[in-house]
C-alpha cells in the first residue's frame, strides 16, 4: 500500500528503528529493494531524484513504484521525492502522486549554492503548507552536507554545495533546528552531521568517529519529536570495491559511513537513512564480474539478474541492521 513518510517514521520512532531510503532509477533497483523488503518484512521508502526522473522519465518512474505496490500489496511503500530544489518541483511531484517530498532549501534552486536561513525557512514553509493540504509529508534540510575529513560536499554532478565548506556549515545547529521546525512544520529534518553524497566520503579507514554523534544527540534532545534524516549514508562496501577493481574497474581507495555508526545514530532519533551509492557499487561490481567470467554471454537479463541479487543482499543487510525488519 502507498503510505506517507510521516506514518512510516512515526512507527519507526515509536519502536526505535530506522528505515533505509533507497534511490530508484530502474527496474532492477526497484525489484532488489522490494524482494529484500518482502524477505525481511520491512517497510519501504523509495526515492526519486531529479536525475532519476531525467533518466527514466517521470511516468516510468511513477509506474515502477506503483507496480511494486501492486506486486507486494502487504508491504507499506512511501514514494518520496529526493532533493526537490523548489516548491514548484515539489508541487509537480505531489501532482504525480508522490506521498512525500523533500524540499531541500539548504541550497538555492541550482542545487549547488548554499542558501541563507530565511530563504530556507520560506521555501520549506510554503512547501509544507501545500503538501500537508494534500496529505503529503515533507522533509526539509538544514546545514550543508560535507565530509568532516575533507570539507567537501561529495559528488560532482549530484546535489551538493560547490567548493570547500567550513565546519560551521557542515554541522546543523540545534537551536536553529528547533526554530526551523517550529516555523516550517516539517515532518522530518535532514541534518548535516559529517556525511556527504557519493562514493568519496573519506580517504582513511573509519576509526569510529565518522559521524558527529554528539551533535546528533544534541539535536535530538532539542527536537525529540522531529524525525531526523541522514543523507549520504552509504557505507561504501570494501568487498564490492575490490570486485570492481579486480574485474577491470578503477576506483581509488575510499570509505563510507560504517553501519554500526548509523545504528548509533538511530538510537538518537535518526529514522530515515538515505542510500544510493552502495547499490550503484554492488550492481557495477556484479556486472563487471559476470561479464568477465562469461565473456560470450550477451543476454542483458543474465547480468542484470546478477545486479538484482547483489543489491538485494545489501538491502536485506540494511533492513536488518537498522531494525526495520519485521515492521512492515
Ligand atoms: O542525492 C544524491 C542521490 O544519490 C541521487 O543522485 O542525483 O545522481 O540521481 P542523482
Ligand atoms: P549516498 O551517496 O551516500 O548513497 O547518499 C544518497 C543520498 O543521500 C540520497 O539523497
Ligand atoms: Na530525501
Ligand atoms: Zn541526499
Amino acid at each position: 500500500a502507498l503510505i506517507t513518510m510521516r506514518q512510516l517514521l512515526d512507527h519507526a520512532a515509536e519502536f526505535g528503528y530506522g528505515i533505509p531510503a533507497y534511490n530508484v532509477n530502474n527496474l532492477e533497483q526497484m525489484r532488489a529493494i522490494m524482494e529484500a523488503a518482502d524477505h525481511t518484512n520491512s517497510p519501504v521508502i523509495v526515492q526519486a531524484s531529479a536525475g532519476a526522473r531525467k533518466y527514466a522519465g517521470a511516468p516510468f518512474l511513477r509506474h515502477l513504484i506503483l507496480a511494486a505496490i501492486e506486486e507486494f500489496p502487504h508491504i507499506p511503500v512511501c514514494m518520496h521525492q529526493d532533493h526537490g530544489t523548489s516548491p514548484a518541483i515539489c508541487q509537480r511531484s505531489i501532482q504525480l502522486g508522490f506521498s512525500s517530498v523533500m524540499m531541500d532549501g539548504s541550497l538555492l534552486e541550482d542545487g549547488k549554492t548554499p542558501s541563507d536561513y530565511d530563504y530556507n525557512v520560506e521555501v520549506t514553509r510554503r512547501t509544507v503548507e501545500m503538501a500537508h493540504a494534500c496529505g503529503v509529508s515533507v522533509e526539509g534540510e538544514l546545514g550543508c552536507l560535507g565530509s568532516l575529513e575533507t570539507g567537501m560536499a561529495g559528488e560532482e554532478d549530484g546535489v551538493g554545495a560547490e567548493g570547500v565548506l567550513d565546519m560551521e556549515q557542515m554541522l546543523t545547529d540545534p537551536e536553529e533546528a528547533a526554530d526551523f521546525v517550529a516555523k516550517t512544520k516539517v515532518d522530518a529534518l535532514a541534518i548535516a552531521i559529517g556525511t556527504s553524497h557519493g562514493a568519496y566520503k573519506f580517504t582513511k579507514p573509519p576509526t569510529g568517529d565518522t559521524l558527529a554523534i554528539e551533535r546528533i544527540k544534541e539535536i535530538h534532545a532539542r527536537i525529540p519529536n522531529t524525525h531526523l534524516v541522514m543523507h549520504g549514508s552509504s557505507s561504501v562496501p570494501q568487498d564490492w570495491l575490490a570486485i570492481i577493481n579486480e574485474y577491470g574497474g578503477d576506483i581509488g581507495e575510499t570509505y563510507g559511513v560504517p553501519v554500526d555508526e548509523i545504528v548509533e545514530g538511530i538510537k538518537h532519533g535518526v529514522r530515515k537513512v538515505n542510500i544510493d551509492t552502495d547499490l550503484r557499487l554492488a550492481s557495477t561490481g556484479a556486472i563487471r564480474r559476470y561479464l568477465a567470467q562469461n565473456p560470450s554471454e550477451f543476454d542483458p537479463r543474465k547480468y542484470l539478474a546478477e545486479t538484482v541479487k547483489a543489491m538485494r543482499d545489501i538491502c536485506i543487510a540494511r533492513y536488518e541492521a537498522f531494525g526495520a525488519a519485521g515492521n512492515a
